[in-house]
């Protein structure tokens, strides 16, 4: 679970958090992520066709890590587990969705933000963690404070994160990445300024690289 997560963690500083309210815009907003050096696609349940473009995302763009966002029940991490994903995110941890993650074959970066239920999860065994709503939940200090008592755990904080404050959580020896919508604003996909959105994702990446 560790490994596979710190592989596609690996990969990019900044995990784009995705709505897709219209099928056909998938492919094109994924391309153009991976196209600006962003190939770890977090898209969330949070509109109808989620599901369909989680799976058309996959086979159109197999050089991207595509996960699921904003599970938040067993059923919903069985349907996304069924369509390969490669990440499971879930905006909070309760046992009956730990208990699932913990058997499945899609590794799950669980949503915390205070230390109880960090060590819930690590009685779980699991060693990664989303950190969230970060902003709101004491931001970089708050992660800070967790390294000292558990500096073996490792986060990706997400909420309230941009181009302006990424920095100051990826300087933290305990976060590996950070996630967040600022690389794929609605205005954008609405208007299906694809170069837009790569443009965004690229200056991400110069600036965190
Ligand atoms: C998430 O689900 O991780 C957050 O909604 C992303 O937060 P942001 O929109 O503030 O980046």
């Amino acid at each position: 679970m560790t490994e596979a997560l710190d592989e596609i963690c690996a990969q990019a500083k900044v995990i784009p958090v995705i709505v897709i309210e219209r099928l056909e815009d998938a492919v094109p907003l994924g391309r153009a992520l991976v196209e600006g050096g962003l190939p770890i696609l977090e898209v969330t349940l949070r509109s109808d066709c989620a599901l369909e473009a989680i799976a058309a995302m996959r086979e159109a763009l197999p050089e991207a890590s595509v996960g699921a966002g904003t599970v938040i029940t067993v059923e919903q991490y069985k349907q996304v587990e069924a369509l390969g994903v490669d990440f499971v995110v879930t905006p909070g941890a309760t046992p009956a969705l730990l208990d699932y993650a913990v058997t499945s074959g899609s590794p799950v970066l669980p949503g915390i933000a205070t230390i109880s239920e960090l060590m819930l999860g690590m009685e779980y065994g699991l060693r990664r963690f989303k950190f969230f709503p970060a902003e709101s939940s004491g931001g970089a200090a708050a992660i800070k404070s967790f390294g000292g008592p558990i500096p073996q755990v490792r986060f990706c904080p997400t909420g309230g994160i941009g181009l302006a404050n990424a920095g100051d959580y990826l300087k933290l020896p305990n976060v590996m990445c950070v996630g967040g919508s600022w690389v794929t604003p609605k205005a954008l996909i609405d208007a299906k300024d694809w170069a837009g959105i790569t443009k965004l994702a690229r200056e991400a990446v110069e600036r965190f690289a």
